[in-house]
């Protein structure tokens, strides 16, 4: 496998734009944005820049970019990203400018950069240092890892950051957003790698040796482990696979922590999704690869969680395993035992995520975790409600949930909640077992939901479903097509804002 990501170093600046050296300059524009604050931009670019303005070629749209030489300046050239109308600018529309320049940097064989942070926005130095840190690294990846032949990429490898007067504030902002960056781009490769070779074996070997780097205890549980823990409903969506099942325990115990919580997060790791016996049809069944991609989430997090030492107690628990077709699957009608001890009545074999997470968030419960998030590809549902821009969000009670929304919010990973009314519950309706694995087409997303909610015990819990945002299916200036590492910096950004949260929830 190629590299497919890279981060560079990244260091602040506080020079005025005609002295910064870089390769070249990427400032953000505005709709109706003469840039007046960089007085001497127009005439170094010999008039291009005003004439460009007049004719309309520079509009401020968000993400169209314009090119120009600049004479006199340390840096040869210039590049305005459009950051669309000032009033609605975020620290998300950031974020994603410096990505669009960061890509277009790349596509023109430049590697070394600086971003520009303007004032006169209601972003922060901080804010701005971290978006501009992640798009930075964000824009360094690449997707095709089995390409051979003509493999020359070009990496941005040297990245500088203005976003006003230095402190030790936006350093630790700029580190901060550095892993973030990376941490997110690791979940991304993972994501988009193929089953026959990320299979739940080799995810919790990635997971160890990923663990081991980023200073958190890692465990990992094979199918004996598993049968001892009476796990049958993981162990029976294990059942059609000749690959075994696996389960990845991860710890973050840092000095620092707040007292009380333990923050436990469990992730979907289905490394390819056939459907088993209810099978798939044909068609885009590949992207059935990336049904993972919670799994990853939670493995992505947990390590940016302790690089960035966040001051609560964290527990990932991922529970590994292929859904496949075969004479040993389960079949519907079959009746599964949790390890809980509840019976369900699987009707549907592509219903698998929700039987996985049920024993998997038990387990959080048994390992001492006091609030859950479980992040999942899990239901069709979920993209026919909101489509491919925004994650549903579940959980309750909704002072938690709302905290997994801003934390999404910080992230740049959108979220929108959707109710969990019990009534939604009565279609679980089982004749022979303590509920069936489906309560049909409508609501779908929502009784997915509330399946896993049957095994939280009630502690507080959201639910993350990531089925329509894991995987992009247009390329977009800011994103390209493929694994887009969602639900890594939501995580993180939870975990972050512990001391905020900890003892009120
Ligand atoms: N992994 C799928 C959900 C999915 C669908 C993710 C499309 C990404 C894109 C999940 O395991 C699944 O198959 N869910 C079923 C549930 C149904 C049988 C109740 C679905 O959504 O059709
Ligand atoms: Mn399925
Ligand atoms: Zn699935």
């Amino acid at each position: 496998m190629l590299t497919v990501h890279q981060t560079p170093s990244i260091t602040l600046t506080a020079k005025c734009s005609r002295d910064i050296e870089a390769d070249l300059l990427i400032l953000p524009v505005f709709e109706d944005d003469p840039i007046k604050e960089e007085t001497d931009l127009d005439s170094a670019s010999g008039g291009e820049l005003s004439a460009a303005l007049a004719r309309r070629e520079v509009t401020g749209k968000a993400y169209d970019l314009f090119f120009t030489a600049v004479r006199g300046w340390k840096s040869p050239r210039v590049l305005l990203v459009g950051a669309g109308p000032r009033r609605e600018f975020t620290a998300d529309r950031l974020r994603r400018s410096a990505i669009a320049g960061g890509r277009a940097s790349r596509d023109r064989g430049v590697t070394r950069v600086a971003l520009i942070h303007r004032g006169g926005t209601s972003v922060t130095p901080e804010q701005a240092a971290q978006v501009l840190a992640e798009g930075a690294v964000l824009s360094n990846f690449d997707g095709a890892a089995y390409k051979t032949g003509d493999t020359r990429r070009v990496w941005l490898s040297a990245v500088q950051i203005r976003v006003g007067a230095p402190s030790l504030a936006v350093e630790a902002a700029i580190e901060r957003g550095s892993v973030l960056g990376e941490c997110t781009n690791l979940a991304r490769t993972l994501s988009n790698e193929p089953s026959n070779t990320l299979t739940p074996r080799a995810f919790a070997d990635r997971a160890q040796a990923l663990a081991k780097d980023a200073g958190l205890s890692a465990e990992i549980f094979d199918e004996k482990r598993i049968a001892e823990l009476r796990m049958g409903l993981l162990l029976g969506v294990a059942r059609g696979s000749a690959e075994p099942p696996r389960i990845v325990i991860l710890r973050h115990e840092p000095k620092n922590a707040v007292k009380g919580p333990v923050l436990g997060l469990v992730g979907k790791g289905i490394t390819f999704d056939t459907g088993g016996i209810s099978i798939k049809p044909a068609d885009n069944m590949d992207k059935m690869k990336d049904d993972m991609s919670g799994g990853a989430a939670v493995l992505c997090a947990m390590a940016a969680i302790s690089r960035l030492q966040a001051p609560v107690r964290c527990i990932g628990v991922i529970p590994l395993t292929e859904n496949m077709p075969g004479g040993s699957s389960i079949k519907p009608g079959d009746v599964l035992t949790s390890a809980e001890g509840k019976t369900v009545e699987v009707l549907n074999t592509d219903a698998e995520g929700r039987l996985i997470l049920g024993d998997a968030v038990w387990y959080a419960r048994q390992l001492g975790a006091t609030h859950l998030v479980d992040v999942a590809t899990l239901t069709g549902a979920c993209v026919v409600a909101l489509g491919k821009y925004a994650s549903g969000l579940f959980g309750t009670p909704d002072a938690w949930r709302d905290r997994v929304r801003d934390a999404s919010e910080r992230a740049g990973d959108r979220a929108w909640p959707l109710p969990l009314f019990d009534d939604y519950f009565d279609l679980f309706k089982s004749e022979i077992a303590d509920f069936a694995n489906t309560g049909g087409r409508p609501g779908g997303a929502i009784t997915g939901a509330l399946f896993i909610k049957q095994f939280t015990g009630g502690l507080p819990w959201v639910h993350i479903d990531i089925a329509g945002t894991a995987w992009a299916e247009d390329a977009k200036p800011y994103q390209p097509k493929g694994a887009t590492g969602v639900g890594v910096r939501t995580l993180a950004e939870l975990a972050l804002d512990a001391e905020a949260w900890g003892s009120k929830l």
